[in-house]
């Protein structure tokens, strides 16, 4: 097969935007999002997470674009394409090595939504504050079911992944992505009505700027590029498959936009309940499971918070698996083009790989006590990949755009040949941007870390 029958596109342009939308928001935003959240004391780090998402990866993001659409191919090759080098392609393997590090402990996850679902199915999740607590510790602490139910995830993944890309990805978001976002909006006026929510919405929203260190910074930097998947060769691979006449920064705007807006919906339905049922707002990757189940069980009657849960649990899955599954796919294309190797044995290989991250950040949460630096496994392949390797990989992009690529080949991309006319000052902007402010920027969060600034 050639490149050019490899890569068929997406077939329509609102599916392309959905789906790479799909593929950004996921547990990112529900999870990730209200965690770190509450670990970096709320409403600052919010800000801070908002300041970086519109500074620097609207630019980063506009920018991997460029490189993926330009290239047509998988990662590797399309960064080697755009840097007219083959060592440029090393930005690819670290892509793919972010990508593979992600869904292993991605899966743990995404595992706790299935076995939730399956709970919900069987209606053990609903009770007092005490039973949600109970049920949370008994599933953290069993030496099996997270690991169990992470691989049982990694698999479902890798199904749809040799199934193809339109098929699989592209109708399941479709269909999953308004739907979710209502459920979003039910939910946050159903968490409204416990007492003390109000707690919640001045913890996300009246900052408390005392509480911006180095360490709140460096974490809200690796949520943006978590969240929008960014620096990590995903959305690379994603524009290999865009159209020519996709207006790539009117998409961007619409990726960060529905990205931001789910987050901060999330912010919304979590906290006014963590503050109500009285859950500890730094609790950790357990803060959703162990908060939402009580909104369903104390503001619905019982049948409404049955048919809730169980829906909120399955939208919850099918979000995680978008994303799991354009984590996977940048390992599978690149293994596959690169050893000219059928898509179904790449596909077994970063599935093996990644079930050992599942298994090792499953067990460190619970019953075995793993981990380096004071944390568990979990976080350090957490903190490595997001808070590093993501931003390494989008500071790279822009240097490789801003400094390397011909400025024709940008500007080719920027306007889509010519379809969408920019003025000079917008391109001006947007050089100025990927080559100066989003590098400094980025080395600058990482000196002020490491205590250097
Ligand atoms: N953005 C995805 C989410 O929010 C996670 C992800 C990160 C996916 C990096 C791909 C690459 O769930």
């Amino acid at each position: 097969m050639n490149e050019q029958q490899n890569h068929k596109g997406f077939v329509s342009k609102i599916g392309l935007v959905l789906a790479t939308a799909g593929a950004a928001v996921g547990l990112g935003n529900i999870w990730r999002f209200p965690t770190t959240t509450g670990q970096n004391g709320g409403a600052a780090f919010i800000l801070v997470y908002v300041l970086f998402t519109l500074v620097l990866c609207v630019p980063g993001m506009v920018a991997e674009f460029i490189v993926g659409r330009n290239g047509a191919c998988a990662a590797k090759q399309a960064y080697a394409k755009a840097g007219g080098k083959k060592a440029w392609g090393l930005l690819g393997i670290i892509g793919m090595i972010a990508c593979s590090v992600i869904l292993g402990f991605y899966n743990v996850i995404a595992g706790w939504t299935l076995y939730y679902l399956g709970m919900a199915v069987g209606d053990q999740v609903l009770g007092d504050p005490e039973h949600v607590a109970e049920g949370f510790g008994a599933m953290m602490s069993s030496m099996w079911i997270p690991s169990v139910m992470g691989i049982l995830f990694m698999l479902l993944t890798h199904g749809i992944i040799v199934r193809g890309v339109q098929n699989g990805i592209e109708k399941a978001s479709k269909i999953m992505m308004p739907l979710f976002f209502v459920l979003l909006i039910v939910l946050i006026f159903a968490g409204f009505t416990l007492p003390g929510a109000w707690k919640g919405v001045e913890f996300l929203f009246k900052p408390d700027f005392s509480k911006v260190t180095a360490d709140v910074m460096f974490e809200a930097l690796g949520q943006a590029f978590f969240s929008l998947s960014l620096g990590a060769a995903c959305l690379c691979t994603y524009a290999s498959y865009f159209r020519k006449d996709v207006n790539l920064i009117s998409s961007t705007a619409q990726i960060v936009g529905i990205d931001m807006s789910v987050a901060i919906l999330a912010g919304l339905m979590v906290f006014p309940a963590v503050f109500a049922v009285g859950v500890e707002p730094n609790a950790g990757p357990g803060l959703v499971f162990m908060t939402l189940p009580n909104v369903f069980y104390q503001a619905f009657p019982y049948g409404v918070a049955y048919v809730v849960s169980v829906l909120f649990y399955a939208l919850l899955a099918l979000a995680a698996l978008t994303s799991t599954i354009s984590l996977h796919e940048i390992g599978t294309a690149v293994i596959a083009e690169e050893f000219k190797m059928d898509r179904k044995y790449s596909a077994w290989i970063i599935t093996v790989l990644c079930s050992i991250i599942t298994v090792l950040s499953a067990l460190s949460l619970g019953p075995v006590e793993m981990g380096f630096f004071g944390m568990t496994l979990f976080d350090n392949f957490d903190s490595f990949a997001s808070n590093m390797l993501l931003p390494l990989g989008a500071f790279c992009t822009c240097i490789l755009v801003g400094w390397v690529m011909k400025r024709e080949t940008v500007v080719e991309q920027l306007t889509s040949g010519g379809l969408f006319p920019r003025s000079g000052l917008f391109i001006n902007t947007f050089f100025f941007l990927v080559r100066f402010v989003c590098p400094i920027f980025i080395v600058a969060i990482f000196m002020y870390k490491m205590g250097v600034l």
